[in-house]
């Protein structure tokens, strides 16, 4: 699937705010920095459509796009951000878990994960939460043109390793450079299946 059209539609400080829940959705969530916004662009092939920052924290808002006019992208605020105060995490965890429970439209959740580093307590708790909960996932791993080509093998073995001890099964895993390029195919692939299944109460 290539996408033709692309734009952006609202930024809602509340699920109930987000756009009528009429088309197969899907949001990108994952810690602050983690590139949530530059996969965006990068699947859309747009340069400026989500705002990205090298500061974290950028985005605050549930930010839809609609695709082609047939499917929403969501960016979500990203988690995990070490200044951010005590206010700010419980609104984010208000904002987004409301958002992920009550979107009864979302048809999968990517979980974006840096693939620089070794597990992280936030990553594996939200993923956790994600299979609490029995929302569907997909696991992105992010920015592996920063990774010596050698090392990504093993470094998302270790991942995928680590996860089993938590979950018998585990979900689609994706592995991704927003600035390369890399992995787009199949994340749309993979929405492009997905979205067959999307049916309207
Ligand atoms: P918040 O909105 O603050 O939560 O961040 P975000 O997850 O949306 O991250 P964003 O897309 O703004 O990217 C953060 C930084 O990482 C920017 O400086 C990006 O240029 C960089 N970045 C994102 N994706 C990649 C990638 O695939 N490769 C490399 N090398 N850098 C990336
Ligand atoms: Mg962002």
């Amino acid at each position: 699937m290539k996408i033709i059209d692309a734009k952006f539609l609202t930024s809602a400080p509340h699920y109930k705010k987000c756009p009528k829940p009429n088309l197969p959705e899907y949001a990108f969530i994952g810690r602050s920095n983690v590139g949530k916004s530059s996969l965006i662009n990068a699947l859309t092939g747009r340069k400026k459509l989500a705002k990205t920052s090298v500061t974290p924290g950028k985005t605050q808002l549930i930010n839809h796009f609609i695709i082609d006019e047939k499917w929403y992208m969501v960016d979500l605020p990203g988690y995990g951000y070490a200044k951010a105060s005590k206010t700010h995490r419980a609104k984010w965890s208000e904002l987004s878990t409301d958002y992920i429970l009550k979107r009864p439209n979302l048809l999968s959740v990517f979980s974006l994960i840096d693939a620089r580093h070794d597990p992280m307590e936030s990553d594996i708790e939200f993923i956790n939460w994600l299979g609490l909960k029995e929302i569907s996932f997909a696991i992105v791993f992010t920015k592996i043109d920063k990774l010596a080509k050698a090392k990504v093998h093993s470094h998302i073995e270790n991942y995928r390793k680590y996860l089993s001890e938590y979950w018998e099964e585990l979900p689609r895993i994706f592995i991704t450079s927003s600035h390369k390029s890399t992995g787009m195919d199949e994340i749309l692939n993979y929405v492009n299946e997905t979205n067959k299944l999307f049916k309207m109460d």
